[in-house]
């Protein structure tokens, strides 16, 4: 990983407007991604991680989308200036997507041959026989073995770890410098799930390229993620390097997910439910929107939704009460007190 910006979100806003009302899908949300590194975007079902991912390749369908962003840079180009048609050539040559279900990012009709060939033709302009061997090898580094057969398989004639690896070709096919991957492994089971990921892995090291990775499976973002992202409601409720947000979480939210996960490690070992379900996008609650599942809940949280703070070492959090540190007041985030305290966190 390098200290170049590769992609710069700041204060992305994505709202669907229906008869009964809007859904707030992405309220504000702030990212940052490295050349060469790993961001896990985590969070519950309809926590607004998909809809984040596809208006940063600006993927959303307007109508029914309205976004709104401050800067969407992607290595040092302001995407939000660009037609569609730059898009087009962006997309697949520069960034690329790797979608959970490849049965339907997959064409059923032609041939995993003929697919790979295409991106090589369109976006390297290769000739029909070099696309053929690109392919072939494409396939071959990614595990898919006999990559000469498998060449001319249809992706029915596949199993589901295969059909992964055919997307993981594609994607990293124009050496792309972001890859973004939403829930590339949901739909394996987990043998299969964590050859794909080191599949992933591998090709992602050893191209240095950016990657941001969605799932709401925290083993997932444990074997792959240099820094995390908790989305709670459509914000960022916590930002931290992987081994500090695991090892110390200071939202209860991120708590609650850590303590969800099973631990062969201990003996005793409980779960913990964080409790409720994800509220209704339409109708989010005052203050802030974890209050009513929230064990460490004021009347500070009922009111007022916290800001995302700076807790130094690349931390941020978005809580009135971060665990282990100091309450926060609306004084002491504006006389600065809060970031000089970041030090007291051990
Ligand atoms: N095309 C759309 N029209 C209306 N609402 C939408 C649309 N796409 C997404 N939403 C809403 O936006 C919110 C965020 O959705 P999103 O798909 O980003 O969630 P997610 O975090 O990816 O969830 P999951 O883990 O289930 O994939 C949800 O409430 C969803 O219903
Ligand atoms: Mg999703």
């Amino acid at each position: 990983m390098t200290d170049k910006t590769m992609l710069k979100v700041e204060n992305l806003k994505v709202i669907f407007p229906n008869a009964a009302g809007v859904v707030r899908a992405v309220e504000g949300v702030d990212l940052t991604v490295r050349e060469g590194e790993c961001v896990a975007i985590v969070g519950e079902s309809g926590s607004g991680k998909s809809v984040t991912s596809l208006a940063v390749m600006k993927l959303l369908n307007s109508p029914p989308a309205v976004t709104r962003v401050d800067t969407l840079e992607f290595d040092g180009r302001d995407l939000r200036q660009a037609t569609e048609k730059e898009m087009l050539d962006i997309r697949g040559k520069e960034m690329a997507m790797i979608f959970q279900d490849a049965l339907t990012a997959l064409n059923p009709v032609m041939t995993i041959g003929h697919q790979l060939d295409e991106v090589f033709i369109r976006h390297q302009h290769m000739k029909k026989k070099e696309a053929k061997q690109a392919s072939i090898l494409a396939l071959r580094l990614v595990g898919v073995p006999s990559p000469e057969r498998r060449y001319s398989d249809f992706p029915h004639e596949l199993s589901g770890g295969m059909r992964q690896r055919v997307l993981i070709a594609m994607a990293f096919a124009c050496n792309p410098k972001l890859i973004i991957a939403d829930e590339p492994t949901t739909a394996l089971d987990v043998t299969i799930q964590a050859q794909v990921l080191d599949v992933l892995k591998n090709m992602q090291r050893e191209h240095s390229t950016s990657l941001i990775l969605i799932t709401h499976d925290l083993s997932v973002v444990a074997h792959m993620a240099d820094t995390v992202y908790v989305m709670y409601c459509g914000r960022i409720v916590e930002k931290a390097p992987l081994k500090e947000l695991f090892h110390r979480p200071l939202h209860p939210y991120t708590e609650g997910l850590l303590a969800a996960v099973p631990r062969l490690s201990e003996e005793n070992h409980q779960f913990i439910q964080i409790p409720d379900a994800v509220p209704n996008p339409m109708h989010k609650p005052a203050g802030c929107t974890f209050h009513p599942r929230c064990r460490y809940c004021t009347q500070q949280c009922r009111d007022k939704m916290p800001p995302l703070q700076d807790m130094g070492d690349g931390r941020q959090v978005r809580c009135w009460h971060p665990l282990g540190g100091p309450n926060l007041t609306e004084d002491a985030l504006q006389d600065g007190s809060v970031g000089k305290e970041a030090g007291r966190y051990e």
